[in-house]
């Protein structure tokens, strides 16, 4: 590389996103960029030139370990749709600038299908305006929702606590005797999408009967029919755990969560903040049967797990910051790295690059046959497919009894 790089982090936080920064920031130095900035919360940072050049925090080989191990967006996130070019080109010539100002050969974004909107529009701008940065997607998410990748960043990871933490709750749920029974409800982030919330069939193994139900988004909820298989639970045992999507909707396309005391912030995206599904139907459950209940939202903790972080999980990260780098340093522009997967057993993966106009803005759903027939758990297939992502482990560097992240005045 000639010139610098420029690399952001856009869109929910995960565990595995400084992975990816390590790895675009490692990339760029062994391919000789003169200097790697990071933008302070994504483009929405970059307009009011707010940057940081990495090698100020970056310094030695244990950094780049510690970032790797760092969860949340090191550079801070955002939230911002680029307005369509015809909309605004002032905004687009006020980034270009910037951009030329600090003499950017390539522009890394790491984030997930809103984020890849603004790879798209800035390299479409860039070819009608012969402008020569070059423009490469880094997928990220929890949600794992991202097209033609076979999986993405910072799943794997969240995948792994969620097995892990329904496991420890199905196992605290059976210590205590209720009169009536005890009802949990464990609500999973993952937006449309029930990648994550299918993650929670990991809990079942030979020392643990896993989840009773698992309520995906994919699939209409009925609330009458949920009421009476929990009578029907309840009859034969004393504890009684659900995992639901927080994202899960009526027939008729409304929230559950919009049932009960739900917040009405919409993001830029237009995408309504999902919160209160568990604890809607907790109240709802103990109203219909009188039983104890409890409503567990896993809520950020599921995201910033890194002391539960996968270890295919982080290099693969890693490793899509380091194809994003050499895209652009190829020349090409206007695509998105994806993850190949050649086998199961044993686990093997690569790397390509796929236009991002096909992949943003859209959803990668949970296929309907990796669902049982009867909508309330996940196949086998659905767990040979996520298995391989939560195999293996990083040690946290604990210091003081505590893991210790990269600093950055927050
Ligand atoms: O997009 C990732 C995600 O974690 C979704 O699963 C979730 O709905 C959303 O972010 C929550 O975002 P926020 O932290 O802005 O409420």
């Amino acid at each position: 590389m000639k010139r610098n790089v420029i690399v952001g982090q856009s869109g929910g936080p995960t565990a595995a996103i400084n992975s990816s920064l390590a790895g675009v920031y490692r990339t760029a130095k062994d391919r000789n960029a003169k200097k790697v900035y990071g933008m302070l919360h994504g483009i929405q940072g970059l307009l009011e030139e707010r940057y940081i050049d990495l090698a100020d925090y970056i310094t030695n080989d244990l950094d780049v370990e510690l970032l790797k191990r760092t969860p949340a967006a090191f550079l801070g996130s955002c939230r911002y749709k680029l307005p369509e070019i015809h909309e605004n080109k002032e905004l687009y010539e006020k980034i270009f600038t910037i951009l030329d100002k600090l003499d950017i050969e390539a522009f890394v974004y790491i984030g997930g299908n809103d984020s890849m909107d603004t790879i798209k529009k800035l390299s479409d701008y860039a070819i009608v305006t012969g402008h020569t940065t070059r423009f490469i997607g880094c997928p990220k998410t929890i949600d794992n929702d991202l097209a033609l990748t076979d999986h993405t960043p910072g799943f794997g990871s969240a995948a792994k606590y969620i097995g892990t933490s329904v496991k420890e709750i199905i196992r605290d749920s059976f210590c205590l005797e209720y009169e009536k029974g005890l009802v949990t409800i464990v609500e999973i982030m993952g937006r449309n999408a029930g990648w994550l919330t299918g993650a929670a069939a990991l809990a079942k193994g030979e020392d643990c009967p896993g989840p009773d139900l698992i309520y995906l988004p994919e699939i209409a909820f009925d609330l009458d029919k949920f009421s009476t298989k929990i009578g029907e639970l309840l009859e034969k045992k004393s504890s009684v755990v659900v995992a639901v999507s927080e994202g899960i909707c009526l027939a008729d396309g409304k929230y559950v969560c919009e049932l009960g005391e739900s917040i009405d912030f919409v993001d830029a995206f237009g995408h309504k903040q999902l919160s209160g599904t568990a604890s809607f139907l907790a109240s709802y459950v103990a109203g219909e049967y009188g039983c104890k209940t409890r409503a567990i939202e896993l809520s950020s903790l599921q995201r910033a797990a890194s002391h539960c972080a996968s270890r295919v999980d982080i290099l693969e990260a890693y490793q899509v910051g380091g194809a994003a780098v050499k895209a652009a340093d190829e020349g090409d522009s206007g695509k998105m790295v994806i993850i190949t997967r050649f086998s199961d057993d044993p686990y093997q993966s690569g790397t390509k690059v796929k236009d991002v106009h096909k992949i943003a803005n859209d959803e990668k759903l949970v296929p309907r046959e990796w669902v049982t027939k009867c909508g309330t758990n996940v196949t086998s297939k659905f767990l040979t497919y996520v298995r391989p992502l939560i195999q293996g482990d990083v040690s946290p560097i604990m210091v003081d009894g505590i893991p210790r992240h990269l600093f950055r005045d927050l």
